[in-house]
């Protein structure tokens, strides 16, 4: 299966990685986070709450998402940057705790899979909706590196968090992740582990490359 796979915990420069790998192969980049993300502002713009899983499982059967070229559109309507909003990370986290939702999302994620050399980013792509992709990856970092990188990004924005605030959001949300029912965050057996704490964005990037490039060889 031409897909390669990417998952991990928020902050390890999982996103970063998945887009400049997928630009060094030519192949297309598949932004699965970006879908819960279309989800959660669909709930919030029609006024569903997402703790009520029967008025969820509606909208997301009625809701129409599109990725082109970068963009996500929801109904239409284009919210790629609507989407990057602390706002949105909660209703997203919450939306992605319903099975029906992650069917649908998962189903949709396979559908585009399907057309090849696709590299997947997400928290479930080796474990649950590309068992059989060709390389999986599982990016991580440790709790102060993410919450420094965390941190830099809230700086840029004109927010100033203390680090200790953030080291506690990240616990408090990889427990979540890894504990939730459905598509638990966790590494899928044969992931490769790629840990990007004190290494820069090239060495890390060289690093999944020198893999890719060793398993997809003679395929
Ligand atoms: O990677 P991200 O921050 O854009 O993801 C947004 C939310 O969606 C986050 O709470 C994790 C969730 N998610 C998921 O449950 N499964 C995926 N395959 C991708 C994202």
């Amino acid at each position: 299966m031409q897909v390669i796979t990417i998952d991990g915990p928020a902050g390890a420069g999982k996103s970063t990685l998945s887009r400049r790998l997928a630009a060094e192969l030519g192949w297309t980049y598949l932004d699965t986070g970006a879908m819960y993300r279309a989800v959660g502002w669909a709930a919030r713009r029609r006024g569903v709450d997402p703790a009520d899983p029967a008025a969820l499982e509606e909208l997301c059967r009625g809701l129409r998402l599109e990725l082109e070229g970068g963009r996500v559109l929801a109904d239409g309507v284009d919210v790629t940057g609507e989407i990057r909003t602390p706002e949105v990370d909660a209703l997203a986290s919450a939306v992605s705790r319903n099975p029906e939702v992650r069917r649908r999302l998962s189903r949709l994620q396979r559908e585009l899979g399907a057309r090849g050399r696709v590299v997947a980013e997400g928290r479930d792509m080796g474990t649950v909706v590309f068992p059989d992709a060709a390389v999986k990856f599982f990016v991580t970092a440790s709790v102060a590196e993410r919450a420094a990188r965390r941190r830099r990004q809230l700086l840029e924005k004109g927010r100033d968090v203390p680090e200790a605030e953030l080291r506690r959001q990240i616990r408090d949300r990889d427990a979540a992740d890894a504990s939730r029912r459905v598509s638990p965050l966790r590494p899928a057996a044969d992931a490769v582990i790629i840990d990007t704490t004190g290494q820069d964005l090239e060495a890390s990037l060289a690093a999944l490359l020198d893999v890719v490039r060793e398993r997809l060889q003679g395929r």
